[in-house]
């Protein structure tokens, strides 16, 4: 089979496709056919370590989030998964055959989850890391629902900063799914449109406009959830316009910034600052997500690409390097590798 590895930490390029023999599932695994591959900043990360060049021994299979269909099962394992449609999540975290930048990807049992003939392939493959960091950052609030699902966030308030990212498109899905009111911010006019059509009820241009002025008309009282990929830069914003018990749910670290916060308007309401990451997050909260995300998807409310505020961009396995590069660049969307047809 093709796989695409890397053997030492770096620049793209020091992703090779090369040719390996398709492995058996050992107990407790499924073997997958994968079809897309999704990349997120995390495998970037990843490839490029702390140190240019390091050696990567044994070398690193990419990227996280897949999807496609299980065609071997290990000891164990249930026959009946052989041939389901299926999304897997942190296939590569700490499994350096694992990712899913391969044409066959063995992966545990509970990390495969049945994609629904409603879910495009594409769809599967942008949900792993995405929808379950924005579900970690909507379940975080004092008070506020531990479960996602239509109307669990009713008459709730969330803001998502950055409603054009991957993240923050998920989180934006997802909170609309749930009945909340959701305001978002995007520093252009393109991704205010993208942030609309992936359901914000209010975009905020944060390069226009003046986002505390505009939330706190929106929302007098404040907002209970922020979801917030910037926590550095908009730290101010966020102690402005955060309600009564109200949390901020940090998942990015603005390039290593350290984050400054004044105490007394934080104890005044309560206020929670929550930081996120998923990999290390309670294992029962991430059954309980990949449980709701399912149920989302399902339901028809999780989408990709334009229309759903997600542009989607894809590339042959055999250029898996430039799709990190586009990752790393920044790209306005979903990366996807297509692994087969
Ligand atoms: N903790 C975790 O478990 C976890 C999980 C997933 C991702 N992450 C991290 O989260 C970050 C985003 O991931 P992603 O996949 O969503 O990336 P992405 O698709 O590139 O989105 C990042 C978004 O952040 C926006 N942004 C940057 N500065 C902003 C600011 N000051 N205010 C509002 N928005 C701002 C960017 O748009 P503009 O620059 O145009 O505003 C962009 O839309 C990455 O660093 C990733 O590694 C962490």
């Amino acid at each position: 089979m093709r796989a695409i590895s890397y053997a030492r930490n770096g620049d793209p390029d020091v992703l090779e496709l090369g040719e390996r023999e398709v492995p058996e599932p050992r107990p407790g695994e499924v073997r997958v056919r994968i079809h897309r591959s999704g990349v997120n900043p995390t495998d970037w990360k990843s490839r490029r370590g702390a140190e240019p060049g390091k050696a990567v021994d044994p070398p690193q299979v990419p990227n996280q989030d897949g999807s496609g269909v299980v065609d071997a099962v290990g000891e164990g394992v249930s026959s009946a998964l052989q041939g389901l449609r299926v999304w897997v999540w942190e296939a590569a975290y700490q499994r350096p055959a694992g990712g899913t930048a391969q044409e066959y990807a063995l992966v545990p049992e509970h990390q495969v989850v049945h994609l629904p003939d409603v879910g495009s392939f594409d769809l599967g493959a942008s949900l792993g890391v995405p929808f379950l960091t924005a579900h970690r950052c909507l379940t975080v609030t004092e008070g506020g629902p531990t479960r996602l699902g239509p109307g669990t966030l009713q008459g709730r308030t969330v803001l998502v900063s950055g409603g054009a990212g991957a993240v923050g498109n998920a989180a934006i899905q997802l909170a609309r799914w749930c009945d909340a009111t959701v305001i978002t911010t995007v520093s252009s006019p393109e991704k205010a449109n993208l942030a609309a059509r992936a359901g914000a009820d209010h975009v905020v241009d944060y390069k226009r406009q003046d986002v505390v002025a505009e939330v706190r008309r929106i929302a007098p009282d404040g907002v209970d959830t922020i979801v917030e990929v910037a926590a550095a830069t908009n730290a101010d914003i966020d102690v402005q316009v955060i309600g009564m018990h109200g949390s901020v749910a940090v998942y990015a670290d603005d390039g290593g910034a350290p984050v400054s916060v004044p105490v007394r308007p934080l104890m005044l309401p309560n206020a929670r600052w929550q930081f996120v990451l998923v990999y290390t997050a309670p294992k029962a909260w991430k059954a309980v997500a990949v449980d709701d995300v399912s149920a989302a998807v399902l339901d028809g409310a999780v989408r990709v690409g334009e229309e759903a505020g997600l542009p989607l961009h894809h590339f042959p396995l055999e250029r898996a390097a430039e799709a990190h590069a586009a990752v790393e660049s920044g790209a306005v969307g979903k990366v996807l590798v297509d692994v087969t047809d």
